[in-house]
């Protein structure tokens, strides 16, 4: 199949590593951002995602990959796929605003025979209802007739060694059969095993509905975290032994609250959608509820820990350990890391942080101190909230260190002065 024109619209987490991987499996592909800076930099060989390396970037390049921002310079293709951001509005709703501008892009751009595949995620609905009437106004073809059209979720896990686009099973749902097949045979050659769904919806909601899986049992621990301590019960424990159990049970953590672009957004798409219908989403709005309160536990056991220590939040040298939102990768959208910080701010503490993987910290505006050296800042801190526990941190030395220190993951050996969530 290779050899073939493929146009990946969005080159962030998700559309610069498709766009690479491609590349490596003989297409001549191009990127379209419209971020200038970005299209320059990957010319330039520069990733700025953490699982696509410089060199990553420069074979592609030496392969024919090229990045543009200018709309203009792309010819007519076989293959757009498109990986734009679905943010939420202002009202907390879908914005579906990047999507329909990059449907009109490709509109522009598909001929009879092109294969287009929606990427966002999104709620049921979307492929058909909004980006299908887009791409046949503006070609004056129709889906499933002059051109093929699915909806393809991502299901990428920034940082994850083990599962990556590859060995990740594509699920894709086609408008027509054909549309399907289309979309089968293309991402067959890059990655191992193609999942076929009834229809674009229900490929939609197979993302949705992995990920709010995630959120729901997110919050049903971060539940139980609160009342088992106030039980006596040792919770990281009995998650131990009841993930013994072969069948019928998948671990989740409890933690300082959720963040990425997908766990506290995605949810949302799913429950405005169910609202349409007259009625609540209830599972989600109430695991919503749970991890958005998160935050503000760890913030009262903060103080709890200080006051212990006969010490007041106002005054406290607190330093916050990982400010990304998972383990190992730069990323910081909607890491619960911002509001600790804004609570324990408003509250007097002195916050600094420590991220191997974050230069440079602001929160509402302000700059958050960086401790350059970990463990003299350690040493220093009234009080050590371990936030992250990304791969590079010794957690033994830390906790030997630290006077105080609340571990928010349940990961650092126990020692004088160490508390887990
Ligand atoms: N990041 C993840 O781990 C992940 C995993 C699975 C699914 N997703 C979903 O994939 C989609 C993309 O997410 P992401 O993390 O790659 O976003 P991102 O913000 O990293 O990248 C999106 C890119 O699209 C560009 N862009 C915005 N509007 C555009 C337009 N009209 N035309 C061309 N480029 C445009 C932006 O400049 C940006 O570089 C979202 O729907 C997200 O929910 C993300």
């Amino acid at each position: 199949m290779p050899a073939q024109d493929v146009l990946v619209i969005g080159l962030g987490y998700v559309g610069l590593p498709l766009a690479v991987q491609a590349a490596g499996a003989g297409f001549r592909v191009t990127g379209y951002d419209t971020s200038a800076a970005i299209a320059a930099g990957l010319n330039a060989g520069r990733s700025h995602v953490d699982d696509v390396s410089d060199r990553e970037v420069a074979v592609a390049r030496a392969r024919g990959f090229r990045a543009t921002a200018d709309e203009a310079a792309i010819g007519p293709q076989d293959v757009i796929v498109i990986c734009v951001p679905t943010p939420l509005s202002e009202t907390d709703g879908p914005d579906l605003g990047a999507v329909r501008a990059a449907a009109q892009t490709a509109g522009r751009l598909l001929r009879p025979g092109t294969l287009v595949s929606l990427e966002s995620t999104t709620y049921p609905g979307t492929t058909d209802e909004v980006v299908r009437p887009l791409l046949e106004k503006i070609s004056g073809l129709s889906a499933g007739i002059d051109f093929s059209l699915v909806f393809s979720p991502e299901r990428i896990d920034p940082g994850n060694p083990e599962y990556g686009l590859v060995n990740t099973p594509k699920i894709v749902g086609g408008v027509t059969p054909s549309c399907a097949d289309a979309a089968t045979a293309f991402y067959g050659t890059i990655c191992e095993q193609v999942v076929r769904a009834a229809s674009p919806r229900e490929a939609e909601m197979a993302k949705l509905l992995e990920n709010t899986y995630r959120h729901v049992n997110i919050a049903l621990v971060n539940e139980m975290a609160i009342f088992c301590r106030e039980l006596g019960v040792d919770l990281h424990d009995a998650i131990r032994c009841a993930a013994t159990k072969p069948f019928g049970f998948a671990p989740f953590y409890p933690g300082p609250g959720v963040g990425g672009h997908c766990i506290p957004i995605d949810p949302n798409y799913l429950s405005y959608k169910v609202r349409t219908l007259g009625y609540p989403f209830r599972f989600v709005e109430l695991a919503q509820e749970i991890n958005g309160r998160m935050p503000g536990y760890v913030t009262e056991r903060a103080a709890e820990l200080l006051n212990r220590n006969a010490q007041p939040v106002n005054g406290a040298r607190v330093l916050l350990l990982g400010v990304t939102y998972k383990r190992d990768i730069a990323d910081q959208r909607e890491s619960p890391a911002r509001p600790i910080a804004r609570k324990l701010r408003a509250r007097g503490a002195a916050v600094t942080y420590h991220d191997p993987y974050v230069p440079a910290w602001q929160v509402d505006g302000q700059d958050v101190p960086r401790a350059a050296d970990l463990q003299p800042a350690v040493a220093a801190a009234d009080l050590v909230i371990v936030l992250q526990a990304h791969r590079d941190y010794d957690l033994a030395q830390i906790a030997a260190t630290a006077r105080l220190l609340l571990d928010t993951r349940g990961v650092v050996p126990a020692a004088p002065g160490v508390e887990a969530l």
